[in-house]
């Protein structure tokens, strides 16, 4: 199988969309507890952007191709791979090198694809859920009742958000950046859709809750917003950052912070170890992904390209014209 090639989109040098170049590379071949998909299709995620921009490497071990989740068909499994066999339709988290025919997997990351879904779909699904799942629950303490402002609602994790904490019986207001994305969250979910350049998220969430203010914030903006997410929290409240797309390095309102028994936290999931990713993945299989064989949970795909024209992908996510995921396809 090594002198086997496949096709792949390589990162030619930190720039726009444009160094998104097609490339020839050898096929690579599963090490112990690995699984190797043939991919049919791959996720396009806000990280692959920040990677290719050069802000994001890859951590070591991983693939330097872009790309943090596939679905397809396992070609071939390495040694001490249980549970999954050759020909298994699955879908898969990946620490990189989605962006390819073939991909490697540890077999924690690993997702039999949920019933009814087809490949598209159910590439869109692994980032979104593991990145939503561990923050929202493991971090954020989320219980059922509570309510939740989600930031970036119309992104591929809010839109993921929007409905997982609806489904787990949460109360979800969520800000996106024009009227019809916030109807659009409202289509998902959510008891209100925020148009955060016309509308000021504090005061709509503290009026929607009779000044008490919400339980958690999913948050991917940072800057002015972490002042305004304590503002807009409820005494007890849980903060949890999952990027800084206006700037990583805020003032915090320490004064609010104690009044209120805020908690601030954070994480990142790529770096995470296998077996962290396989306890979220377990999590997942027993909570979530019966709410999307259900029909309670729906991948959202705004839109698909071929796997040669991931520039074009990255330009479409750049312009967040998109509502949900966008997703390569081969
Ligand atoms: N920590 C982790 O483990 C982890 C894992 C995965 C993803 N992430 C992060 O989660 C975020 C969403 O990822 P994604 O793949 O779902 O991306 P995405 O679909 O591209 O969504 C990004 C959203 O952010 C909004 N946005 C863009 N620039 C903004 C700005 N300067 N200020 C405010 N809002 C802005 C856009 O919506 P509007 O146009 O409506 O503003 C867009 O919908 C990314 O920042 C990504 O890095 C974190």
């Amino acid at each position: 199988m090594a002198d086997e090639r496949m096709r792949v989109i390589e990162i030619a040098r930190p720039g726009g969309p444009e160094v998104l170049t097609p490339a020839m590379r050898s096929r690579p071949e599963p090490g112990a507890g690995e699984v190797l998909i043939a991919v049919k299709a791959a996720g396009v995620n806000r990280p692959d952007v920040i990677q290719r921009m050069g802000h994001y490497p890859p951590p070591p071990g991983a693939s330097d191709l872009p790309g943090l989740e596939v679905a397809g068909v396992v070609a071939a499994v390495g040694e001490g791979v249980q549970g999954v066999g050759v020909g298994a339709r699955v879908c898969a988290l990946l620490a990189g090198g989605g962006y390819a025919e073939f991909a490697l997997a540890p077999q924690q990351q690993v997702l039999p694809i949920p019933e009814g879904l087809g490949f598209e779909a159910a590439a869109s699904l692994p980032e979104t859920a593991f990145t939503v799942w561990t923050n929202i629950f493991d971090r954020g303490r989320f219980k059922a009742g509570e309510s939740v402002l989600v930031h970036g609602g119309t992104s591929g994790i809010g839109v993921m958000a929007i409905q997982l904490v609806t489904a787990l019986g949460g109360r979800v207001f969520a800000t996106a950046g024009s009227p019809e994305k916030a109807r659009a969250c409202e289509a998902l979910g959510a008891v209100r859709g925020i148009d955060y350049r016309a509308e000021d998220f504090v005061t709509v969430v503290r009026e929607a809750t009779e000044g008490r203010g919400v339980d958690l914030v999913l948050d991917m903006v940072a800057g002015d917003y972490l002042i305004r997410n304590q503002q807009a929290c409820a005494v007890e409240g849980r903060i949890v950052m999952i990027a800084m797309l206006q700037g990583g390095r805020p003032p915090v309102d320490i004064m609010t912070l104690m009044a209120k028994r805020l908690t601030l936290t954070g994480s990142t999931l790529r770096a995470r170890t296998s077996d962290q990713k396989g306890e979220i993945r377990d999590a997942l299989l027993a909570r979530v992904w019966p709410l999307i064989a259900a029909g309670r949970i729906k991948p959202v795909v705004h839109a698909t390209f071929p796997l040669d024209q991931a520039a074009d992908a990255h330009r479409l996510m750049e312009s967040s014209a998109h509502v949900g995921k966008i997703v390569l396809t081969l």
